[in-house]
C-alpha cells in the first residue's frame, strides 16, 4: 500500500426517503482522516442506505456528502474509488483468489504485472498469500471475508465502507476477524466506515460510534463514552444492557440528587458536567447490570436494595442474576462468578449496592415518527 493518507468524510443532512416513507432522517456525520467509524442500529435503521449513498449507489433526496471539503454527491460510484465489503462474501465463484481480488484492477484496464504485484500485497495485507490459487469454495468463511476485504484494498482505496462485513460468521471467527480488521486498519491508516447491528463489535472496532433508529441518528461518540453516559433509553439499551429506573428528584445539590423511586431513595451523582434537575421532576436512570455489587453481611454502598433471586444463568465470566426488589422491581446484575460469594438459586434472599454515581439519567426516547 502506497503512503497517501486517508480521506476525510463529511455527511450533511443527508436525507433518503422511498416514496412517504423516510429510510435516513437529516442526518450529518464527521469522519476525520484516518477514523474508524461505526454506523450501528437495529435492522432498518438506515445504515446501510447512509453507507450506500456514501459509495454513490443511492441518490440522496436531500444534502451532501463531502470529501476533504469536496461535494462528491453527484460523482457516480466509480469515481469516487472507494474500497467496498459488501455484506455476504460475494465472491466470483468461478474464479481463482488472485483473479477475484485482481477484479478491480482488470477493470481499471491495468497490465497483468501491475495487477500481479498489486495483488500479492493485498493478499498479504489479510495474510492469504498462500490461497491464490484456490477457489473460494475451498475457503472457510473468515477465509472468503479476508479475500473480499482483499479486493476493496487491492486499488489502495482512501476509504474503505463496509457492510456488516463479519456478520455471516460464527462467534469464535467473528472475533478474531474483528481483531484483524483493527490490525489492518491501524497498518494502512485509512478512513474507514463500518455497518453492524453488534454492539460488541461496534465497541471493541471503533474510534467513533454512531447510533442510528428510524433512519435518525440518536448519538455519536467514542466507545467509552456512549457505553458511560447514553443519552436516552435507545442508547443504553442499544448499546449494552440496562436497568431501568425512574423516580423524582427530592433534593439536588451541586452535583447530585436524591430520588424518590417507588418508595426507596436513591442517591445519584452526576460524573458529566451537567445541571441537577430541579426537585420534583421526574427522572429516568440508566444502570449497568455490572455496576451493581453483592453486599456481604453488614456492608454498606451509596445505594442499597435487598430482593430474591428470581432467574439466574451462568455466563463463564459472570453470574447473571434477576433479582425481584420490593421497591424497585426486577434489577438485572451481573456479577464476576469467580469471586462470587454466593452459589445463586431461585429464592434466594440476597443485598445489592450500587456507587451515586454508577447510575445515569438518560432521556425517554421521542416516539418514532416525531420530528421535534
Ligand atoms: N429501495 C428501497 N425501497 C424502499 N424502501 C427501502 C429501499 N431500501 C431500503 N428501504 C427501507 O429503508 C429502511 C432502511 O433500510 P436499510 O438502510 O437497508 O437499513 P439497515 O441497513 O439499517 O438494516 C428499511 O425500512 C428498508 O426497508
Ligand atoms: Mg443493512
Amino acid at each position: 500500500m502506497s503512503g497517501a493518507a486517508g480521506h476525510a468524510l463529511a455527511i450533511r443532512g443527508l436525507t433518503k426517503r422511498y416514496g412517504a416513507f423516510t429510510a435516513v432522517d437529516d442526518v450529518s456525520l464527521d469522519v476525520a482522516q484516518g477514523q474508524f467509524l461505526t454506523l450501528l442500529g437495529p435492522s432498518g435503521s438506515g445504515k446501510t442506505t447512509i453507507l450506500m449513498a456514501v459509495a454513490g449507489f443511492v441518490e440522496p433526496t436531500a444534502g451532501a456528502v463531502l470529501l476533504d471539503g469536496r461535494d462528491i454527491t453527484p460523482l457516480p460510484p466509480e469515481r469516487r474509488e472507494f474500497g467496498m465489503v459488501f455484506q455476504g462474501y460475494a465472491l466470483f465463484p468461478h474464479m481463482s483468489v488472485a483473479e477475484n481480488v485482481g477484479f478491480p484492477l482488470r477493470v481499471r484496464g491495468q497490465s497483468r504485472a501491475d495487477r500481479d504485484a498489486k495483488v500479492r500485497a493485498a493478499l498479504d495485507l489479510v495474510q492469504l498469500e498462500k490461497f491464490a490459487d484456490r477457489l473460494p469454495r475451498q475457503l472457510s468463511g473468515g477465509q472468503q471475508q479476508r479475500v473480499a476485504l482483499a479486493r476493496a484494498l487491492v486499488f489502495d482505496p482512501t476509504l474503505l465502507l463496509l457492510d456488516e462485513p463479519l456478520s455471516a460468521l460464527d462467534k469464535k471467527l467473528r472475533a478474531e476477524l474483528q481483531e484483524e480488521l483493527k490490525a489492518l486498519h491501524r497498518r494502512i491508516g485509512r478512513t474507514f466506515v463500518n455497518v453492524t447491528h453488534d454492539q460488541e463489535e461496534a465497541l471493541s472496532l471503533s474510534d467513533t460510534i454512531a447510533i442510528l433508529n428510524h433512519g435518525k441518528l440518536v448519538q455519536v461518540g467514542g466507545p467509552t463514552a456512549l457505553y458511560e453516559r447514553p443519552r436516552t433509553r435507545f442508547v443504553a439499551d442499544f448499546l449494552g444492557k440496562s436497568n431501568f429506573l425512574e423516580g423524582t428528584v427530592r433534593e439536588s445539590t451541586l452535583d447530585g440528587f436524591a430520588l424518590e423511586a417507588g418508595g426507596a431513595r436513591l442517591q445519584v451523582k452526576l460524573t458529566a458536567p451537567a445541571f441537577p434537575p430541579p426537585g420534583g421532576s421526574v427522572v429516568l436512570l440508566s444502570l449497568r447490570p455490572e455496576k451493581l455489587a453483592l453486599l456481604a453481611e453488614g456492608e454498606t454502598a451509596d445505594n442499597m436494595v435487598e430482593g430474591t433471586i428470581r432467574a439466574w444463568s451462568y455466563l463463564g465470566a459472570g453470574f447473571s442474576l434477576v433479582v425481584a426488589t420490593e421497591h424497585l422491581g426486577e434489577i438485572r446484575a451481573v456479577l464476576p462468578a469467580w469471586k462470587a460469594a454466593i452459589a445463586p438459586a431461585e429464592g434466594l434472599r440476597l443485598r445489592l449496592g450500587w456507587a451515586a454515581d454508577a447510575a445515569v439519567p438518560v432521556e425517554e426516547d421521542a416516539p418514532p415518527g416525531d420530528t421535534t
